[in-house]
């Protein structure tokens, strides 16, 4: 990957003039299904660009309560769209048409608009769950049939992808907007790329560029991007068997009250009352090296990705019991 970097082929990204750039969002945007792509720095970013674009201040823009965007931007889409946001209490990360029905307001003078519809494939703290094919679908007509726009926040849709052996343009279909993050289980150190029709993307360089996200010779970084691309989709494989293996091992410990399901490659549980704190197991973690996410007093975040194998999977597992089988 740093390889690649050093032989990028560059330009002005700015100018949109940076052809190892304008490879990687071509390449996306197919992959998406979409007509058009721009680079970005991170996901974050593409959430808050989307939002911002499908969104005018006052409107209201409707998810699942675990999500990102409420969660984990800082209340971004406050702070930079001027919107609200109606969460809906779903299931595993997701939810369903007829509960998306439930909170699109009626027309009204005095209630905000309902104006955007967003899902996150895979969702993150829901322990990386694939929402079915059939209910994301649902959930875009349901946005559609009374005139909202969808987006799709896809940090993780290659995950979806490799498990589901779906398409990525497949699980996009129905949303307007959708991106992929380079820097999650593909290993590169920056990127992202917000996908959409032509004057989305026209909209969202303008965000782009008045928030300062565009970039010089961008190409450095896209290329790393597009080995990402190239080499690291498949081998997810190898982060979903890693993390049930995990799982596995998890549930034969006396102090793990509760994992949830593991689709992909996040492993999230829940430490009994009798055992030390998540903070406390996470800190004794790092003493031998391993890196995890505390969630409150007594919840753990485990990410498998291409920087950890099965060995390093076998380490975690020994700590754990430890701690939590002793
Ligand atoms: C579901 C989801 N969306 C968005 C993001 C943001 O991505 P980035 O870290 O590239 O800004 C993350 C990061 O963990 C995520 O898990």
């Amino acid at each position: 990957m740093r390889e690649a970097a050093l032989d990028a082929v560059v330009g002005d990204e700015q100018k949109d003039e940076d052809p190892t750039t304008r490879e990687l969002c071509e390449r996306v945007a197919a992959l998406l299904g979409k007509e058009a792509a721009v680079f970005l720095p991170s996901g974050t970013m593409c959430n808050e660009i989307a939002i911002r674009v499908h969104t005018k201040p006052g409107d209201e823009v409707i998810c699942e309560r675990s999500c990102h965007l409420i969660n984990f931007e800082t209340g971004g889409p406050a702070a930079i769209s001027g919107v609200m946001i109606q969460p809906i209490d779903g299931m595993n990360g997701t939810f369903t048409a007829a509960q998306l029905r439930q909170v699109i307001r009626p027309e009204s003078r005095y209630a905000p608009e309902s104006r955007l519809v967003c899902v996150e494939q895979t969702a993150n703290m829901a322990g990386g769950a694939v929402w079915p094919l059939d209910q994301i679908n649902d959930v875009a007509n349901a946005a559609k049939e009374a005139g909202l726009a969808t987006h799709m926040d896809g940090a993780r849709l290659l995950n979806a992808v490799v498990k589901s052996g779906i398409s990525a343009a497949r699980w996009t279909e129905g949303y307007d907007s959708c991106w992929i993050d380079f820097s999650k289980g593909l290993g590169a150190p920056v990127g992202a790329v917000l996908a959409g029709s032509s004057a989305f993307i026209n909209q969202a360089w303008r965000i782009k560029q008045q928030i300062g996200g565009a970039m010089r010779q961008s190409g450095i970084l896209a290329a790393m991007c597009l080995y990402g691309l190239d080499n690291n989709v498949e081998r997810l494989a190898e982060d979903h068997d890693l993390a049930a293996r995990i799982a596995e091992a998890l549930a034969t410990f006396d102090h793990v009250d509760r994992i949830l399901p593991v689709d992909t490659n996040i492993i999230i549980f829940d430490v009994s009352e009798g055992a030390p704190t998540a903070p406390e197991i996470v800190a004794s973690l790092e003493q031998d090296g391993i890196l995890a996410g505390a969630f409150g007093e007594r919840r753990i975040r485990l990410v498998t990705h291409l920087d950890v194998d099965k060995n390093a999977g076998d380490v975690l597992c020994k700590s754990l019991a430890a701690l939590l089988s002793p």
